[in-house]
């Protein structure tokens, strides 16, 4: 695992840096074709979506091409609903980085019973497998240590289901909608065992809020109390956080002496 820590400002450069050198070597590759980028929503992403949309804007990456599959999707919510993660990442990534709305996979959260969104999870993992699997997932973290909607005793090994949120995960996304009742109650996510599939994971976490979670998931036990903390099972995973996410890690001198040489 990579510990970057930087300033607030540089938390987004840092990340868009570690997915622009990624997408450079897929595009170098042999085996080489349109990559296929997860998708995080929530506040955290949001300064890496905007350092993306510059590169594309001037040229240093295209991603026409490319594929977008989100992380997850509230159950629930009616089509277009601005919160809807669908319509998120319709505006910041689809339009902002030039990736069509055809090219973005989303799970289905329109269903009306369990059995139509189990459906609609494993269409959605299919959908995965498909595209080749993918190559670079983005993801924040919850201040419960929730990875997608995976709450605390998530499966390690969980594939796309319906989980049902947290209430202090309803209480932190209520801000985006009018209120914590508004807030969905269920969502459809990729497991933590689809999220461990992907190539390469890339963490970002900025403030306070996410200390203890970010110290759980990177120095605590691999355990599902904390889903994040599965992130130590994968062999390429960049965690890239500002200094008050960071301050409850007590190895951060060995991380910064690690990244200014050649290990991992
Ligand atoms: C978003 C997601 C969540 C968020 C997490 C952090 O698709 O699955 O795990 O990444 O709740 O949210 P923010 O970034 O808003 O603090």
């Amino acid at each position: 695992m990579e510990v970057i820590v930087t300033g607030p400002h540089e938390v987004a450069p840092t990340a868009a840096a570690v997915v622009l050198d990624r997408l450079g070597r897929l595009a170098r590759a042999a085996t080489r074709r349109e990559p296929v980028l997860g998708l995080a929503t929530g506040s955290s992403p949001l300064g890496l979506y905007r350092e993306l949309a510059a590169a594309v804007a001037d040229g240093r990456v295209d991603l026409a091409g490319a594929h977008g599959v989100a992380l997850d999707e509230y159950v629930g919510l009616p089509q277009g609903h601005p919160q809807s993660y669908r319509s998120i990442l319709v505006r910041e990534v689809g339009e902002r980085l030039g990736v069509p709305p055809d090219r973005l996979e989303v799970p289905d959260g329109s269903g009306d019973t369990l059995e139509e969104l189990e459906t609609a999870a494993a269409a959605f993992e299919r959908r995965i497998a498909a595209l080749g699997g993918i190559d670079l997932q983005i993801l924040g973290i919850g201040a419960n240590g929730h990875l997608g909607f995976n709450e605390p005793g998530s499966a390690l090994a969980s594939r796309t289901r319906v989980k049902r949120l947290s209430d202090r995960t309803r209480e932190d996304n209520a801000r985006f909608f009018s209120g914590f009742d508004a807030v969905p109650t269920h969502s459809v996510t990729q497991g933590l065992g689809t999220i461990l599939e992907a190539r390469t994971l890339l963490l970002l976490a900025t403030g306070e809020a996410k200390a203890r979670a970010v110290a759980a998931a990177v120095e605590g036990p691999l355990t599902s109390s904390c889903p994040a903390s599965v992130l130590q099972w994968h062999p390429d995973v960049v965690v890239v956080l500002d200094e008050a996410a960071a301050a409850g890690l007590r190895n951060r001198e060995y991380y910064a002496e690690a990244a200014a040489g050649l290990s991992r």
